[in-house]
């Protein structure tokens, strides 16, 4: 069945727990809708685990098309949100019209998500408005790194927390239709999503979200630079590459690879 905003506004109606990953091309887009995932983010963490990066402050509108449109052509039944990258839509109401309209026409997303609270409520209205659904983003949002001192976990102090509550109640009347908490205390993030009618989808923030978002290279053991506790190891995949690649070479530089039936 194909999935859309709706059909996740119901199971959080229904109780039913959302279950998300990222991707950044087809080849893996493509095992995730065939999988029994609820959405697919194309996260701008793909300047990190993709691109290199240290942050995902450098990533461009032009990069976040690319690999929409890659994910796009594997993805048949989830439901497809984009992240609009850093400053694409901070800078005013017309940027964050003009590039989500890139995401959905150019890219094929059916949602973006844009991260911040109260001081995006105008991009975020504007684009529900125009028919762009939109997905919030709070607590620890990765592009406000610089501004943050690190990746470090957001909402512990009481005039935090507070902020946080009213950024999510704001971001609801606003029009988005879910909101990822990422990185909060988890009794803070329970009592936002019991707070709100539209789901809430957590990264670090405990098992009271209506949902739960991890990148799928952390969660198969891919991308070993970043490790965060949050992180559950599904598979331990990096190992297996590396002992493949070098069983490769060894053939290779021993005359093993390729053999006869591999050969013309
Ligand atoms: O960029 C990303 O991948 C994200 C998720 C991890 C929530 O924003």
């Amino acid at each position: 069945m194909k999935q859309t905003i709706k059909s996740l506004s119901q199971m959080k109606t229904k109780g039913e727990k959302i279950a998300a990953l990222t991707a950044y091309e087809a080849l893996f887009a493509g095992f995730l809708d065939d999988s029994d995932i609820d959405f697919i983010l194309v996260g701008d963490s793909a300047g990190m685990v993709f691109a290199g990066h240290e942050t995902t402050v450098p990533v461009t509108m032009d990069e976040m098309v690319y690999h929409t449109r890659s994910v796009r052509r594997a993805v048949k039944n989830t439901l497809l949100v984009a992240d609009l990258p850093f400053m694409s839509y901070q800078t005013s109401v017309e940027d964050a019209l003009r590039n989500a309209g890139r995401l959905l026409k150019e890219g094929g997303a059916e949602a973006v998500k844009m991260e911040g609270g109260k001081r995006i409520l105008e991009q975020v209205k504007a684009c529900v408005d125009a028919g762009i659904p939109v997905m919030g983003h709070l607590g620890m949002t990765p592009q406000s790194v610089n501004q943050f001192g690190g990746f470090k976990t957001q909402g512990k102090k009481s005039n935090e927390a507070e902020k946080l509550k009213h950024d999510a109640l704001a971001l609801q009347r606003a029009g988005v239709f879910a909101i990822v908490l990422e990185k909060i205390p988890s009794e803070l993030a329970k009592e936002i999503s019991e707070e709100l009618e539209i789901p809430t989808i957590g990264i670090g923030a405990g098992k009271d979200t209506d949902g739960q978002i991890l990148v799928t290279q952390d969660m198969l053991g891919m991308y070993e630079k970043f490790k965060p506790k949050f992180v559950r190891l599904y598979a331990r995949l990096a190992g297996e590459i590396k002992k493949a690649v070098g069983d490769y070479s060894k053939d290779v530089k021993d005359s093993r690879f390729p053999n006869k039936d591999e050969s013309f």
